[in-house]
């Protein structure tokens, strides 16, 4: 059994990569970064237990590269997977649709049969709407981080999730 972990992500203007980075940085031994603009996501299915990464762009939309891959994703079966996630967006410029994109790649593995780890308290964090709550509100479905006006509290953020992350997939 591969008892690496894939960490995907894809980047517009190097936010969501430089955070992957650093959570690779604090687990070299397990994770493997992959950049879905040069590797795609076909490559999802080598692992059981997947980190994914993912911007918000243009109003609640899917970052580019996400949005290419996205049919194949639809077309891949996650079941007996485990997925945390995060998602990159700004709170203060795009509050009304604060980590949209994170919600949307929430849903699709949900229904990929795909088992999606450690809600992060959504207290704190000022915004008007986000598809990225759980049902109860008042969580998000991964970790949320805000480059652009919560720049300073990422690296505290990455380290008090990536533990539990770690802990929900029995590694
Ligand atoms: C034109 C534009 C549209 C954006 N739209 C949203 C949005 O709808 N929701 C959100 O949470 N963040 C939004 N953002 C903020 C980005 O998600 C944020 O800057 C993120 O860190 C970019 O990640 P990247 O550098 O990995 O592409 C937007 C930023 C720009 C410049």
């Amino acid at each position: 059994m591969n008892t690496l972990i894939g960490l995907f992500f894809a980047s517009t203007t190097g936010n969501t990569e430089t955070v992957a980075e650093q959570i690779a940085a604090l687990e070299p031994e397990r994770i493997r970064l992959h950049d879905i603009a040069t590797d795609g996501v076909a490559e999802m299915a080598r692992y059981q237990h997947l980190i994914m990464g993912i911007p918000t762009w243009d109003f609640g939309e899917l970052q580019e590269d996400w949005d290419e891959h996205w049919p194949v994703l639809q077309a891949m079966d996650f079941s007996g997977k485990q997925v945390a996630l995060f998602g990159l967006g700004d709170q203060i410029g795009y509050g009304e649709w604060f980590l949209d994109a994170m919600g949307a790649l929430h849903d699709l593995l949900q229904s990929a049969g795909a088992e999606v780890v450690v809600p992060w308290p959504a207290s704190g964090y000022r915004f008007e709407a986000s598809r990225a709550l759980t049902a109860d509100g008042d969580h998000f479905v991964g970790l949320a981080l805000d480059e652009d006006s919560e720049h300073g509290l990422t690296d505290e953020r990455i380290r008090t999730w990536l533990p539990r992350v770690l802990d929900a997939f029995k590694l």
